[in-house]
């Protein structure tokens, strides 16, 4: 049977790298993102039959609930989520705002997003699979380098917010072990992709991928492909762990 995999933020750089993957690697694909009718033409426009399109607010603890309820019932158990939403606010000419000048507002919305929005998707998906077991589940967080290095270019609301989730993967781990729900995360390097874009003009790539080993700024596809795998049967035994896709810019 096809198995079904829902992922947030599918309209952002890496989100649309990881859905057309998982369509490729033959899910069905769930495409959620703010806006419904961004959501329905990426899922229409990718390869193969049985994706779908929703309105996704992340933020709105009903509708994730709900929406978790409403696919279930018309498509079947989701075996994958893929937690990609993500928001990083900065100035107006991209440069993170010192803590000393970060408003309430901008540390609450980040974290809304960045980890509220993680943890609801995860208990959405926790409690589904407590009433109805699937084999192999499995939950992929998205943190970030800038939560395990201090960030560079990222406001100290999105380190935060980033280095929450890579706690919510372990507890989650813990718990979702006992419903053979595998709960991990990806942390992305320097990938090219809108958010990067925000800080980063391109003209500032080859001085930068100077700190990169492997020499290059990432691709959405680079992420989408250790998405993949721990989405995929090869990663059976892989639970509370962090991969990192950044070519090396941090090593543990
Ligand atoms: N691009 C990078 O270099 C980089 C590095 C490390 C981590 N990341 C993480 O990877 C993920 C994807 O990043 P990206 O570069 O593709 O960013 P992006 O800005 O292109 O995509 C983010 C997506 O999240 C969606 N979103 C924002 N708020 C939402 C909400 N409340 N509910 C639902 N969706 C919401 C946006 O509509 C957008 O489609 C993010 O979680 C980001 O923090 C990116």
């Amino acid at each position: 049977m096809t198995k079904i995999a829902l992922v947030t933020g599918a309209s952002g750089g890496i989100g649309k790298a990881v859905c057309r993957r998982l369509a490729e690697d033959g899910f069905n694909v769930m495409v959620t993102d703010i806006a419904a009718d961004t959501a329905k033409k990426l899922a229409a426009d990718l390869p193969g039959s049985g994706h779908h399109g929703y309105a996704l607010d992340v933020t709105d603890e009903i509708m994730v609930s709900d929406l978790m309820e409403e696919i279930e019932t018309a498509h079947g158990a989701v075996s994958v989520v893929v937690s990609a939403a993500g928001i990083l606010i900065l100035d107006q000419n991209g440069q993170r705002r010192p803590i000393i000048d970060t408003s309430l507002e901008e540390w609450s919305t980040t974290q809304s997003v960045n980890s509220t929005g993680t943890f609801l998707l995860l208990r959405a998906f926790l409690r589904a699979r407590s009433e109805r077991k699937v084999n192999g589940a499995r939950f992929i967080g998205f943190s970030s380098v800038a939560a395990q290095l201090g960030g560079y270019r990222s406001s100290s609301a999105y380190i935060a917010s980033k280095s929450a989730v890579l706690g919510l993967i372990r507890a989650g781990a813990r718990e979702g072990a006992t419903l053979d729900v595998a709960v991990n995360a990806v942390a992305p390097g320097l990938i090219d992709a809108p958010m990067l874009r925000i800080s980063l003009d391109p003209s500032d790539d080859a001085e930068i991928s100077k700190s990169i080993p492997q020499g290059r700024i990432g691709t959405p596809e680079d992420v989408a492909g250790a998405v993949a795998f721990l989405a995929g049967p090869d990663s059976a035994y892989i639970t509370g762990s962090v991969i990192d896709v950044n070519g090396g810019y941090r090593m543990q």
